[in-house]
């Protein structure tokens, strides 16, 4: 069987419409995740993230190149995919006339999970997703919060040794997402391999080992955080709080051309490109107008990163 969890080779998907110009969703994309890995794709609106998903889903046919799951390719062997994958997509489902607990279970059976098995699970994960309560209730009654979790609690009921997640974090609490990552990095630590794509930088920060940032359909860069990190060398992320703030800050900070400035109360939070010596004789500079109560001064986090690719 094939080493890797997943296998794209020069992916191109068009959208063809009537009447409307073609849309290149997909333009020539090639990487490779390997097993036991959390993997996030990510990109602005529209980069194509969800359709690269499809396909690797067998959603939708790829218009051309190919994509394989453990080795199986998504044309030529779909049911082979299917059965090793289990998927949350932006407009997933869950089966409003069932309650939550026939929810997991019916799901749980669909993809043949022994009963003892499949009630074990339900348990555990009805009290990951804070879903006891609502066990009995059909779906249609549920809050669109609720709903979501159920679609997500389904992925958790087997056992497929890969998880596909878009945008995993929707419509989920703090404490929700927080206990979810947590599981996720369990199960890949299992030997899971796990798939999402988010728009939400800080999470794919903490949760990926592995990131594809994507653009128009195409990579813009690829690796774990650490070699992301290196290619924004010299961005850092500065944040003072004053007793009182300087007079025209804004004004003097413009000149540094920061990546982003952002003044709350009397704090100052902003991101500069700039050698390290400079950035502290900035700070040291700033100290001697009004008295500084906390400094922070800090790397690059992967939203700079972001934001320097898509320029
Ligand atoms: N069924 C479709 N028909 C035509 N164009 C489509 C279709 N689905 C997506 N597109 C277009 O393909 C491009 C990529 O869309 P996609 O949904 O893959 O992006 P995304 O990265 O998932 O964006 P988002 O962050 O908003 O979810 C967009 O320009 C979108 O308008
Ligand atoms: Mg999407």
């Amino acid at each position: 069987m094939s080493g890797f969890a997943l296998q794209v080779e020069n992916l191109v998907k068009v959208y063809e419409s009537r009447g409307r110009a073609p849309v290149r969703a997909v333009d020539g994309l090639s990487f490779e995740v390997k097993r036991g890995q959390i993997f996030g794709l990510l990109g602005p609106n529209g980069a194509g993230k969800t359709t690269t998903l499809k396909v690797l889903n067998t959603l939708i046919r790829p218009t051309s190149g190919r994509a394989s799951v453990l080795g199986y390719d998504v044309v030529a062997q779909p049911l082979e995919v299917r059965r090793r994958i289990s998927v949350v997509i932006q407009e997933s489902a869950a089966e409003l006339f069932l309650s939550t607990l026939d929810n997991l279970l019916t799901f749980a059976r669909f993809h043949s999970v022994p009963v003892a098995e499949a009630n074990r699970r339900a348990e555990k994960v009805m009290d990951l997703f804070h879903l006891r309560e609502e066990a009995a209730r059909k779906v249609q009654d549920l809050s669109g919060g609720f709903r979501r979790r159920v679609q997500v609690a389904k992925v958790f009921m087997v056992n497929t040794p890969i998880v596909f997640m878009d945008e995993f974090s929707t419509g989920m609490d703090p404490i929700l997402k927080r206990a979810v990552m947590n599981y996720l990095r369990e199960e890949a630590a299992r030997g899971r391999t796990i798939v999402l794509t988010t728009q939400i930088l800080s999470e794919a920060e903490e949760l990926c080992d592995d990131i594809l940032i994507m653009n128009k359909g195409k990579q813009v860069a690829r690796g774990d955080l650490h070699a992301l990190k290196l290619l924004s060398e010299g961005v850092y992320d500065v944040s003072l709080t004053f007793e009182k703030l300087p007079a025209a800050i804004e004004q003097h900070l413009a000149a540094l051309a920061p990546r982003r400035m952002r003044v709350t109360g009397n704090t100052v939070e902003f991101s500069v490109k700039a050698d390290e010596a400079r950035v502290l004789a900035l700070v040291a500079e700033l100290a001697t107008r009004e008295r500084v109560l906390r400094v922070e001064v800090s790397g690059a986090s992967l939203e700079d990163i972001f934001v320097e690719l898509m320029k």
